[in-house]
């Protein structure tokens, strides 16, 4: 097959990654894509670092086998983990594209805003989201707040129930006495809960999550290394789980098809 027309490979601890696979798809609906979910591990962000970057390692080499033309990392979790090493295996290769919270559109919503970036435990830990929120803390009151537990719901394919109104309140239970302006996603599960992160805080507070920005991120890489497809044919998406499971696969399926209509 020719390199343009090789299809490219997407990963993610689970079924998180379908929110950036959607932007993926809006933006170039003619590439054609491998999605590869590894539920039988996630979540990744509550587990070490190590464990992280050899999951992350083996999720790339999965999808290299499968001879994919770029690697996009659909995680925040693994992306602060082991970007770094997967560039550095892979990038002469083909393009590697992480994934971060989105706190640069955040903190712009208005002067000083007050803004809670939900993220993996992980993720908030790591060194590379730690020197970014060093960016933007002048500009603004900036709340990490990590989300163990939350991944689960996304994994069970629980996208709306009391429970999840249940956790969410409990989450933010402790900021409600002062205003939020804005949201930051910086899970990649999260934008597919967004209806209930968003009734949660009520209609007034923005939301934003990284996918469209990794998306154009991949498409110019893409044109970069010069391996953009040419096709004029809508592509082909295929998904894969760790699992086995016929039924994760079902659930990918669903979730990409009804974040596309959003
Ligand atoms: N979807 C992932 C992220 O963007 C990780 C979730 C997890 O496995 O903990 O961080």
């Amino acid at each position: 097959m020719d390199e343009m027309h090789r299809p490219i490979g997407v990963f993610d601890s689970g079924v998180g990654g379908i929110s950036v696979l959607k932007e993926l798809v809006a933006l170039m609906p003619n590439e054609n894509y491998i999605f590869y979910g590894d539920s039988k591990n996630a979540p990744y962000g509550t587990k070490t670092l190590k464990e992280v970057q050899d999951l992350t390692c083996a999720d790339a080499e999965y999808l290299l086998k499968q001879n994919v033309k770029a690697l996009v990392v659909a995680c925040n979790t693994a992306t602060s983990a082991a970007i770094r090493i997967l560039r550095k295996k892979y990038q002469d290769q083909m393009p590697v594209i992480g994934i971060e919270p989105a706190l640069k559109p955040a903190v712009s919503v208005k002067k000083n805003p007050r803004v809670i970036v939900m993220a993996t435990p992980m993720t908030i830990r790591e060194e590379k989201f730690q020197k970014l929120l060093k960016q933007f803390t002048s500009r603004a009151q900036v709340i990490s707040l990590p989300c163990p537990g939350l991944v689960e719901f996304v994994e069970r394919g629980e996208l709306e129930s009391e429970a999840l109104d249940d956790f969410l309140s409990v989450l933010f239970g402790p900021y409600r006495d002062e205003p939020i302006d804005a949201v930051v996603l910086g899970c990649t599960h999260y934008p597919l809960i967004r209806e209930s992160i968003q009734k949660s805080l009520g209609s007034g507070v923005a939301v934003f999550d990284g996918g469209a920005g990794t998306a154009r991120e991949t498409l110019r890489k893409l044109k970069e290394y010069k391996i953009l497809s040419d096709s004029t044919e809508q592509g082909t998406v295929v998904f894969e789980n760790s699992t086995g499971d016929e039924r994760m696969i079902e659930l990918s399926r669903y979730l990409l098809e009804r974040n596309l209509k959003h």
